[in-house]
């Protein structure tokens, strides 16, 4: 573990906090689709283990993290500062795949995080793509704000928005995309396992080319707990923390 200042705090929305931490390793390295462990600090032993949050985006020596307020941790997380440490290990786990021709891109919430990173990476490359960002409640188009600058972007809302398309963001992309428009791209893939496992349905024949990013309940983060094990499709196991979080869809069951 090292540590990591918070040099820069902001909120989206009521639920969601983002820090920019400065620690320059992390920073080098992180690719898209990989993340860190995160602990409030030297001082804090409840909660005892450190949680897992995906790399939101990197800027020379800092990068930043999003997280969704959702119970201990994550409230305790939220009352830090500008100016406190956190205990961050990373980045660990395999990310996405970067060889993409086009690339559509789909996030449910917090899924987003990974999301920008890779967009972020895309873009850089020349790789076009298209960005499709659902959320449940109004109030989380806070999230918006962290994709505004991107080409294609297209979002959804479960809750009546004027201008807003209302349904799941998976309702989005069958009505936008024809087969003839995904048929080629990679699809990448971040949100509730709900809508992961409906991926399927909704691209036939494609799973080979969908990679999603997992979540799962982590200990360690590195593959020693053996907490992260997840249904490897064919039989056996995944650690979504070494083996994932990134997978092809064709390789899990969810
Ligand atoms: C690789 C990875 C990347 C992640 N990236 C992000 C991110 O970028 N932003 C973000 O907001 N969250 C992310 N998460 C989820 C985040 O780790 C959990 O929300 C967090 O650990 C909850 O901690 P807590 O103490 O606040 O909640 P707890 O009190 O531990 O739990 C509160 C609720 O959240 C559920 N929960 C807790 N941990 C997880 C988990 N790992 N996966 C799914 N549900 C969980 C619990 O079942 C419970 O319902 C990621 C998880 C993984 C594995
Ligand atoms: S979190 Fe410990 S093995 Fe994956």
């Amino acid at each position: 573990m090292s540590f990591a200042r918070i040099c820069r705090k902001e909120r989206f929305g009521e639920r969601f906090v983002c820090f920019e931490l400065e620690e320059r390793s992390i920073a080098s390295r992180a690719r898209p689709g990989q993340f860190v462990m995160v602990r409030p600090g030297l001082e804090v032993f409840d909660p005892l283990l450190p949680r897992p949050f995906a790399i939101l985006s990197v800027n020379a020596d800092r990068f930043s993290l999003l997280f969704e307020v959702v119970g201990k941790g994550t409230e305790l997380l939220s009352h830090l500062e500008v100016g406190d440490t956190l205990e961050v290990l990373g980045p660990l786990g395999q990310g996405f795949s970067l060889d993409a021709s086009s690339g559509i891109l789909i996030a449910g919430g917090r899924g987003l995080v990974p999301l920008v990173f890779l967009a972020r990476e895309l873009k850089k490359r020349g790789i076009p793509f298209s960005f499709f960002l659902g959320v449940r409640e109004r109030k989380d188009l806070a999230l918006l704000r962290l994709i505004e600058d991107l080409p294609r972007v297209l979002w959804s809302c479960e809750e009546a928005v004027s201008g807003g398309f209302c349904g799941t963001v998976l309702d989005l992309v069958g009505k936008c995309l024809e087969r003839a428009l995904w048929q080629g791209a990679k699809i990448y893939a971040c949100g509730p396992e709900g809508m992961l496992r409906e991926l399927a349905t909704v691209f036939p024949g494609k799973e080979e080319d969908i990679e999603v990013a997992l979540e799962a309940r982590m200990g360690c983060g590195f593959g020693v707990c053996l907490g992260c094990a997840i249904p490897r499709r064919g039989g056996g196991y995944w650690h979504v923390c070494s083996d994932g979080p990134v997978f092809r869809l064709s390789e899990v069951v969810l």
